[in-house]
Order: structure tokens, then C-alpha cells, then sequence
């Protein structure tokens, strides 16, 4: 038994920020951010419009375009860092958004790697037979944890989701998925802030993501080319017979680079961060499903992507689309 992806949707909230626009906020110029990062503009949630809206538009979509109804999911995995609740999960949230009633339906927690190790788990649940169309997504509303006058990390990030319905078959689909994490690196890439004595408490405009770049992106770098060597192996595949990488998209030079490294054409990476910038869990099923819409990826190719984030975690899928 295999999984396969039948449907990809995705959302991005109306209102644009472009790098002109964080110009007037932070000592910054678009020239900066375009050269070290690649972005143009990130898209930011309306006031009062929550990860399950996003999710839930990301999800119809996918629906859609698989020609299935909401009472057909029997999984929901959803990978967010900002849930709109501490409980019930967003997932449970956009259960009941679907009015679907029984089928199982949790978050997953792994910051920008957060939709691999959530497709990971629902390939899992469909190989082993518990479940036969599961809704998988990664949806963000990251702009509510940035400090809006620190321009090392204000610029890089921005809202959205993406979703994919996944369906049993009995050929390949997902052929692997790859999950790792080190926790030793905390320090690094962290909201200090949450529930727990001796963190600050989680309030809009008083949590902050904190990162070192620098460290993370040689850390990034270092990972993925290690990850695809490590998903071409366990496949007993070459890299030129991968025809689409999708990659997290946190920073253009980190996806070249990783693309460098294992010798492949930029020609063959899927690459959206200059309109969205990094949107963490949503960044690989927005990126998948613009691909998928614009023609760029067809039935039967070999997809493999790949993400590193908070954690540290990363992780990698192929699979036949
Ligand atoms: N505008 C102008 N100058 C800036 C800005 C800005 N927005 N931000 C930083 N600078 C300055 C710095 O202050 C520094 O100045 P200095 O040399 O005078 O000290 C200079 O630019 C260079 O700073 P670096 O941090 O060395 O810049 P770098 O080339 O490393 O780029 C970046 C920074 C874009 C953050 C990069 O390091 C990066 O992409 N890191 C990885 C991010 C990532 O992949 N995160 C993981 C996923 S995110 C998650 O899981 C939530």
C-alpha cells in the first residue's frame, strides 16, 4: 500500500508587505533583502484572520482539485508553530470548519520542517491501513511571532498555508520520507516564550522569534545536501532521476547552495520564496501546489523535498507525483 498525492492547495492572505514597504519600518533596503535572501514580498494574515482560515481555504482547494468531498477524509495531520489555540489542535479546529465528525485529527510541531515529518506520518497511517484519504497540511500565521523592529529577522518571514490530500493506491506515491532532529541546537532558532515557568509568556506583540542566521544557514546548508544524498540512497536513485526539487523556501542562496552541492540545475527547483518569503510549515505544499497549477510538475515525475528548521529538524520525501 502506498500513498499518493490526488489534490494540492494553497492560500496566501491578501495583504502584501514588499521590501519598499520594510523600509519604512526597519533600517533595511530591498537591495538587501533581495541579494541575501531572495524575497520580494511576504503576504501578512488579516486582524483576525487565524491559521485554520488560512488552512481551511488551503484545504478546500486541495479537495477540490482531488474530486473528493470532506466526508471522505478520514486523517487530518496539520504542521503549524502557531496554532490559533493551545488546545483544542488547529487540526480539531478545521475538523469542525469541515464538519467531519470521528476521523482523527492532530498537530505536528516541527517549526519549517513541520509538512515533511506530517506527510511523513500520514504515509505511515495509509501504508499500515489506518487510514485511506488523509488531509495534510502546513499552515502559518508566523507574523504574529516577529519583533516588527528587528530587521534580522522581521524581513525573512511571512503567512500562508498549503495542503495536500493524500490517497491509498498500490503503487508508488510517496517512496520514502526521511526525519531527523537535534534539540542541542535550541539556542539558535527559538520563541522563547510559551507555558512553561521560566519562559516569557506567549502574548501577541511580547513573543519573538530569535535567530542566529549566520550559524542556521551554514547549519541548513550542511543538512539538506545530506538528507537528498541520504533519500537517494535509501532509493537507489540517481540525482538525474530526480525531474523536481522542492525545497523549503527559507533563503534563495541556501537553495542554490544545496542545489550546487548536488550538482542539479536550478532549472529543476521549484522556487516561490520571492513572493512569499519563509512561511515555514506552509513553504514545500505552497511552493508543490503553484508548480502543480502552473504545469510545471506532471504525473509521474519524481519530486523530492527537503526542509530544515527550529529544533534543529529536517527532513526529506520522494515520491512519484
Ligand atoms: N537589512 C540590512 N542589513 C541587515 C539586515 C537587514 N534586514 N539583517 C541583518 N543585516 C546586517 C547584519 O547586521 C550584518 O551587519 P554587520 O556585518 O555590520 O554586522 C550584515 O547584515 C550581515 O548579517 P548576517 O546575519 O551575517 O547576514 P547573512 O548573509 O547570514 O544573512 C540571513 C542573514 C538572511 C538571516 C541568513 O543568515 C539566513 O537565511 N539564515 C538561515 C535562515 C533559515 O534557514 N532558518 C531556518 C528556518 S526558519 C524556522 O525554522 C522558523
Amino acid at each position: 500500500m502506498y500513498a499518493r498525492i490526488a489534490g494540492t492547495g494553497s492560500y496566501l492572505p491578501e495583504k502584501v508587505l514588499t521590501n519598499h514597504d520594510l523600509e519604512k519600518l526597519v533600517d533595511t533596503s530591498d537591495k538587501w533583502i533581495t541579494e541575501r535572501t531572495g524575497i520580494k514580498k511576504r503576504h501578512i494574515a488579516a486582524e483576525g484572520e487565524t491559521t485554520c482560515d488560512m488552512a481551511e481555504i488551503a484545504a478546500r482547494r486541495a479537495l477540490e482539485m482531488a474530486g473528493r468531498r470532506a466526508v471522505d477524509i478520514d486523517l487530518i495531520v496539520l504542521a503549524t508553530t502557531t496554532p490559533d489555540k493551545v488546545f483544542p489542535s488547529t487540526a480539531c479546529l478545521l475538523q469542525k470548519r469541515l464538519d467531519i465528525h470521528g476521523c482523527a485529527a492532530f498537530d505536528i510541531q516541527a517549526v519549517c520542517t513541520g509538512f515533511v515529518y506530517a506527510l511523513s506520518i500520514a504515509d505511515r497511517f495509509i501504508r499500515t491501513g489506518g487510514a485511506r484519504c488523509a488531509l495534510v497540511i502546513g499552515a502559518e500565521a508566523l507574523s504574529r511571532l516577529l519583533d516588527w523592529t528587528d530587521r534580522t529577522t522581521c524581513v525573512l518571514f511571512g503567512d500562508g498555508a498549503g495542503a495536500v490530500m493524500l490517497e491509498a493506491t498500490d503503487a508508488p506515491g510517496i517512496m520514502s520520507t526521511h526525519l531527523h532532529a537535534d534539540g542541542s541546537y535550541e539556542h539558535l532558532l527559538h520563541v522563547p516564550a510559551g507555558v512553561g515557568q521560566g519562559y516569557g509568556r506567549l502574548i501577541e506583540g511580547e513573543a519573538f522569534m530569535q535567530m542566529k542566521g549566520n550559524e542556521v544557514f551554514r547549519m541548513a546548508v550542511r543538512t539538506l545536501g545530506r538528507i537528498v544524498d541520504e533519500t537517494l540512497a535509501a532509493n537507489a536513485i540517481d540525482k538525474e532521476d530526480i525531474d523536481w526539487i522542492i525545497p523549503h523556501q527559507a533563503n534563495h542562496r541556501i537553495i542554490e547552495a544545496t542545489a550546487h552541492k548536488l550538482k542539479m540545475s536550478m532549472d529543476r527547483v521549484v522556487v516561490t520564496i520571492d513572493e512569499h518569503g519563509n512561511t515555514s510549515a506552509a513553504s514545500i505544499p505552497l511552493a508543490l501546489d503553484v508548480a502543480v497549477r502552473d504545469g510545471r510538475i506532471r504525473r509521474g515525475e519524481i519530486l523530492i523535498m527537503e526542509a530544515f528548521g527550529g529544533g534543529f529538524t529536517w527532513g526529506s520525501a520522494l515520491l512519484k507525483y
